[in-house]
């Protein structure tokens, strides 16, 4: 299998194959509106989801919530590592002033008799990514990031997770500032085998 299929039979995939990051840095306002934000979310939760469980939530961060917890953030940082230096302070301070509104994806996980626990967090790995995909549809930049403070068990009570909920990406949205670069993507025949009994 070494040919490509001749993109002009498959037109609708220039869609997905123009997907890509926007940079944080690189998004500024106007942020979806309301009415806007609730209609991507209804793309972004038509995702496989085993057992229909819904094991997702959302959490927006956004206006001056945004700079609150950059505050918490920074200082959370210094707890967290008193060396790391002001650029460090200064890069939690910021991290989520960039982009005009933040969906914090979160993964309700814990004990199911059916459905492996593996395969809930799937479900919400692809809400973020759907998320993504209906930003850039509608016109909008989005990035995927996590960072320490979606593991810091500070920032779970700042949010008032439950025991089982887990932060599995900060998707953040706005108006891109700039056309974002294109990076290198894999060539999936690099990545193919066949098995063969
Ligand atoms: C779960 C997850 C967490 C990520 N967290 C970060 C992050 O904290 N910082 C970062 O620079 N990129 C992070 N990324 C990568 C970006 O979302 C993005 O993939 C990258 O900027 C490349 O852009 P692309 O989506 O166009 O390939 C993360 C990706 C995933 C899937």
């Amino acid at each position: 299998m070494s040919q490509f299929t001749p993109d002009s039979l498959y037109a609708n995939l220039a869609t997905l194959d123009g997907r890509r990051s926007v940079p944080a840095k690189q998004l500024t306002g106007p942020a979806p509106d309301d009415a806007t934000l609730l209609r991507l979310l209804q793309s972004a939760v038509r995702v496989p989801d085993h057992g229909k469980r819904m094991p997702w939530r959302f959490l927006l961060i956004r206006g001056d919530a945004r700079h609150a917890l950059g505050e918490r953030l920074a200082a959370r940082g210094i707890e967290r590592d008193a060396n790391g230096g002001e650029a460090a302070v200064e890069k939690d301070r910021l991290r989520f002033s960039h982009a005009p509104l933040v969906v914090t994806v979160i993964a309700k996980l814990g004990p199911d008799e059916k459905i492996p626990e593996q395969e809930r967090l799937l479900s919400a790995g692809c809400v973020c990514f759907a998320l993504l995909q209906a930003a850039q549809a509608a016109g909008f930049g989005a990035q995927w990031l996590t960072g320490w403070p979606a593991y810091d068990a500070e920032v779970a009570r700042w949010f008032a997770l439950g025991d089982h909920e887990h932060i599995v990406g900060f998707i953040h949205i706005g108006t891109p500032k700039l056309d974002a670069p294109e990076r290198e993507r894999p060539d999936p025949r690099t990545l193919l085998d066949e098995w063969i009994p």
